[in-house]
């Protein structure tokens, strides 16, 4: 038996299947789905549009009867994206974007002297929440500078201004200089900085330093603190005796690599063998015999005249004492002084 509610029912559809057309498959509209999807439609027969998760509708109908005449209404529905928070600053930072919305995802970086605490991304979800959540820039800190062994703090800085920091924490840029204890050389900066990856350059090093006793010079003396040992900084002088002339400083320093920063030694003084000359002596010209009475001292330095026979005009040769021997240049000749007729050659011209 049918009943007769349904054959009414049933006899109304044909009547509609009959007298309508049906409607195609609805438009792609971007980002949301139809339910059912069909490739056609009976008049009458309904559907909805829904957006898409991470897109929100906007402007228009969802749901669309399908009527006899066999076209769909105008959609003006439009399934937009979320939109997560603004985040486009980063306070010491940057952040890399083309847009805040659903499915972006965005990019972060500090700036040098801070590091990122958090991700390094995020992504705009389907909720229109960042995820993970936002990072922050934190200042990059070092921990209290370690101190080398035998050196001591000398100075603390921090990069912004003369404020010492405290102990505990250092910035990004803070400085550290250290200096060694009596006896100790440092190898190595004596300044360390708060890097960037919040530890500290490379620290240097205190060495005891000892350099050995330092030689009596020959014809001279040395002098240096009486103590049972001899270190980094001390110093000695030297002296030389009567007619010799110090080769080097008078004072050295015991050096960081355990010398000295000289080995003076004393130079004999020259006698002069020639009788009598015009020489230059510091640019000017004087009498050898006289300046030099009691000899030339080690490392002076006199020129002679010589003469040019062939075009007849004098020039130089220089001559210097050298540890107690000075040779006089061959060319130069000495006059007997009984050969007053004679040019002497510092009186010939220059060539
Ligand atoms: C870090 O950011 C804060 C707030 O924007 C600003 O006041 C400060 O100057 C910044 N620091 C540096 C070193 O750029
Ligand atoms: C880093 O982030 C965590 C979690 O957000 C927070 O608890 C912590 O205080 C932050 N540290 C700094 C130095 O900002
Ligand atoms: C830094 O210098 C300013 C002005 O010269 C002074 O007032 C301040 O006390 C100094 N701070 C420290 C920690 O020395
Ligand atoms: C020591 O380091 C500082 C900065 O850390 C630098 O400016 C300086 O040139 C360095 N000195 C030497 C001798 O390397
Ligand atoms: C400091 O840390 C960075 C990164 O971890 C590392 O490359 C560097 O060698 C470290 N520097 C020192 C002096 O330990
Ligand atoms: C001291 O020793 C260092 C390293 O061995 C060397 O470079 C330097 O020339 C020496 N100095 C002297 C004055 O001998």
């Amino acid at each position: 038996m049918i009943s007769p509610v349904l054959f009414l029912f049933s006899c109304f559809l044909c009547h509609v299947a009959i007298a309508g057309r049906t409607c195609p498959r609805p438009a792609d509209l971007p980002f949301a789905t139809v339910t059912p999807l069909q490739a056609f439609y009976e008049p009458g027969e309904q559907i909805v549009y829904s957006c898409q998760p991470g897109y929100a509708s906007r402007g228009g109908m969802r749901r669309f009867t399908c009527p006899l005449s066999g076209i769909w209404p105008v959609n003006t529905l439009k399934c937009i994206p979320r939109v997560c928070p603004f985040a486009g600053i980063l306070p010491n930072g940057s952040v890399r974007y083309t847009t805040f919305e659903y499915p972006n995802t965005i990019s972060f970086t500090c700036n040098s002297g801070f590091y990122l605490n958090g991700t390094k991304f995020a992504k705009c979800t389907e909720e229109g929440k960042w995820s993970p959540d936002l990072p922050v820039c934190a200042p990059v800190t070092c921990p209290s500078p370690p101190i080398p062994k035998f050196a001591v703090l000398s100075i603390s800085k921090s990069s912004a201004g003369n404020s010492s920091f405290s102990g505990d924490n250092a910035h990004y840029g803070n400085t550290a200089v250290f200096k060694c204890l009596p006896h100790y050389a440092m190898f190595g900066n004596d300044t360390i900085t708060c890097t960037e990856h919040g530890n500290w350059t490379k620290l240097p090093e205190c060495r005891e330093v000892k350099c050995p006793f330092p030689s009596r010079p020959n014809n001279g003396f040395v002098n240096y603190p009486a103590k049972e040992a001899l270190y980094y900084k001390d110093k000695a002088t030297y002296g030389c005796h009567e007619k010799y002339v110090l080769d080097g400083p008078q004072e050295v320093e015991c050096s960081k690599f355990g010398n000295w920063s000289a080995e003076p030694s004393c130079k004999a003084s020259c006698s002069v063998s020639v009788k009598k000359a015009t020489v230059i002596f510091e640019g000017e010209r004087v009498k050898i015999q006289e300046k030099f009475k009691n000899g030339m001292l080690h490392g002076q330095k006199v020129s002679f005249f010589c003469k040019n026979k062939e075009k007849k005009c004098s020039y130089t040769e220089d001559a210097q004492c050298i540890d107690g021997t000075l040779e006089i240049p061959k060319c130069f000749k000495e006059h007997s002084s009984l050969a007053f007729w004679k040019t002497d050659a510092s009186d010939v011209k220059p060539c």
